[in-house]
């Protein structure tokens, strides 16, 4: 038994135009320790996903399928029962530093307050805790005091707080949802590596969220490629990197900066993928990339192609994969 399985997860929301599903049939499992990417466009239900594992999705939402730590549903526990998981076994950085964070509350008390509910520390041990915690990320106390106040600290200091919450209780799993992508390029890389020697380190599961597939080359092993609310590739990160079989993660390689092209210019000349992710309302019959695939026949707007293996672990839901492979 792997220590996460997700088995055919979807989310279905209340939406201005009826209640939408969202994310469709998702699978993927993650041994303990291990680092698993989640990539895709904006829209594509990469953070519902993460809210679903979470037990954070909007009230009227409705879940199907199964979301199991250690063997058990959390889609079938209460919102009490839930709480004593999150943050706990699994713990989550979001994208936005300033929002995620109190702006009334010290960054000492809102590090604290999980080590007293979960851990059940006293006063005394969270706040020795809660400074070793902060000298971790690297904010020494002697710069950064507890009495701090959020607005008191640049994007990637308020950051670096939030992985010291989400990373308080030892967590078997730590979610990172897009944790760079607000803050600025010279502060991103840091970041990534804060989080990379942290979770390495105690050996805790990493989930990384992102747009960027150079941010999960450099954090992961395993990778699951989303469309749509779909997922359409995955295997180990090098597999995908180095055979990529799905037009759309083709699309996505082609479209991240490379390395030396930071000046603006050639980021203008950067290819994108052409068009848009069709809205839930609007997916189309069959495939939900056909509109933007350079490689689509006319059978791909007919069926809907499944997630199956390409080769050995690694799998695409693609007519007309750009790698040849071994079914197994
Ligand atoms: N609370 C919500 N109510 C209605 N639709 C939502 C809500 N949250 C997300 N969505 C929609 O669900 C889809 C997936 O969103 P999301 O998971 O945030 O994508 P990603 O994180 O990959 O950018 C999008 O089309 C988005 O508009
Ligand atoms: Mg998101």
């Amino acid at each position: 038994m792997s220590l996460l399985e997700i088995e055919n997860l979807s989310v279905s929301l209340p939406t201005p135009k009826g209640m939408l599903e969202l994310i469709s049939n998702v699978s993927f499992s993650m041994e303990a320790g291990a680092r698993l990417g989640i990539v895709g466009e904006s829209g594509c239900g990469k953070s519902l996903t993460a809210l679903a594992m979470m037990g954070l999705l909007p009230d009227k939402a409705a879940a199907r399928g199964a979301i199991r730590l250690n063997g058990e549903n959390l889609l079938e526990l209460d919102e009490k029962m839930m709480r004593s998981i999150r943050g706990n076994r699994i713990a989550m950085i979001f994208q936005e530093p300033m929002s995620a964070l109190n702006p009334v509350k010290t960054i000492g008390s809102q590090i604290s307050e999980g080590l007293k509910i979960h851990l059940g520390l006293n006063k005394t041990d969270a706040e020795n805790k809660t400074k070793k915690l902060l000298d971790s990320v690297g904010l020494p106390l002697n710069r950064f005091p507890l009495n701090l106040h959020p607005h008191q600290l640049s994007g990637g200091q308020r950051q670096r707080v939030l992985i010291a919450i989400a990373v308080a209780c030892e967590p078997d799993i730590l979610i990172a949802d897009e944790p760079t992508t607000a803050l600025d390029v010279t502060v991103q890389e840091i970041i990534l590596e804060l989080i990379n020697e942290i979770t390495e380190n105690s050996g805790m599961g990493l989930i990384m969220i992102s747009h960027d597939l150079g941010v999960i080359a450099q954090t992961t092993e395993k990778v699951l490629v989303m469309y749509a609310g779909n997922a359409v590739e995955s295997g180990s990160t090098e597999d995908v990197f180095q055979h990529m079989a799905h037009p759309y993660t083709h699309g996505l390689f082609a479209a991240m900066p490379k390395s030396g092209t930071r000046n603006y210019e050639a980021r203008q000349r950067l290819y994108s993928i052409p068009g848009q992710v069709p809205e839930a309302h609007a997916r189309p019959k069959g495939c939900n990339f056909a509109g933007r695939c350079f490689k689509a026949t006319a059978e791909c707007a007919v069926e809907e192609p499944v997630l199956k293996p390409l080769n050995g672990k690694h799998k695409v839901s693609c007519f007309h994969p750009l790698t040849e492979g071994n079914p197994q």
